[in-house]
């Protein structure tokens, strides 16, 4: 099972496939299938072969890459195809007795990574369903190239990721919006200025939230009495801002319960 196909060459695939590959994997064992022809140009651009089912017939790992809608359709397409398939499904929401109830002759693992897998920077939950042992060592050694990797317990557990983990990158990229606007009036509308910075300010909140420390002892590194962090926080706190950020958290959860109804 050397070669990796990603079915669904979208946002998340693109991600993962720009991540495998700076992690030294060969490209020539990726392939993609995909029938949007803006995503078809960005694999062609990126040297990606596309996958056909009638001509590769090797035992592939398959990575379902597609919307929620389309999940159970693309399934169907490779159960058709292949006995005993492997199947990585990254699909929000849909649960995997949805699955099996298409196809039990299957290895199934579902993964919820999040985009900055692009940068190797990547946190991808794992939940194994009926995948072997070396099939799992193998999905994990892979997504462990694009970032760090954590293995859930229960399957549940991956609403909770999703919304917390798969979405997270966008609640910061909301909360710098704020930033953005402030740091190019200070920069006079230089965007290029405005990147590093911005870079610099998240790797800097980043490195130190690697240091063992907590929270609290971070803030207070930063804060000092009657200081100008301390009239910050002090606002949001009676803005009560982390709340609102929770129950926004929530929202997401809540909204991966209800696709894994939808479908
Ligand atoms: N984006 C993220 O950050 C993220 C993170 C974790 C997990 N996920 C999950 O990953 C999945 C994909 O998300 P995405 O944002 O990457 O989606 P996307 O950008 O829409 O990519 C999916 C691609 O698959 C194509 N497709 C769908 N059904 C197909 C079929 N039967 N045959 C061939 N091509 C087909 C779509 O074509 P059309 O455009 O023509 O429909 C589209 O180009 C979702 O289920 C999502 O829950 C996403």
């Amino acid at each position: 099972m050397k070669k990796v196909v990603f079915f669904g060459a979208g946002n998340i695939a693109q991600a993962l496939i720009a991540g495998m590959i700076s992690s030294g994997f060969n490209k020539k064992d990726i392939l993609f299938v995909d029938r949007n022809i803006k995503n078809k140009n960005i694999m062609k651009k990126a040297s990606i072969k596309e996958y056909s089912f009638k001509k590769n017939r090797s035992n592939c790992l398959f990575f379902l890459a597609v919307k929620p809608k389309d999940a159970l359709n693309a399934f169907k397409e490779i159960c058709e195809e292949y006995k005993k398939p492997t199947i990585v499904s990254l699909v929000a929401g849909i649960k995997s007795k949805k699955y099996l109830s298409i196809s039990k002759d299957i290895q199934f693992i579902r993964a919820m990574p999040n985009t900055p897998s692009e940068f190797n920077k990547g946190i991808t939950a794992i939940y194994n369903v009926s995948g072997s042992l070396a099939t799992l060592k193998k999905v994990r050694a892979l997504l462990n190239r694009v970032g760090i990797t954590l293995e859930l317990d229960k399957e549940t557990k991956m609403n909770d990721f999703t919304g917390l983990i798969g979405s997270g990158p966008a609640y910061f990229f909301y909360l710098l919006k704020i930033y953005e606007k402030r740091i190019l009036k200070l920069c006079n509308g230089d965007t290029k200025q405005r990147d590093k910075i911005l870079g610099n300010l998240m790797e800097g909140v980043g490195i130190a939230s690697k240091n063992n420390k907590g929270m609290d002892e971070l803030i207070s590194a930063v804060a000092s009495k009657k200081g100008t962090t301390e009239a910050g926080l002090k606002s949001f706190k009676s803005s009560k801002i982390l709340n609102s950020f929770e129950k926004g958290i929530i929202a997401a959860v809540n909204r991966s319960k209800e696709i894994s109804n939808e479908f």
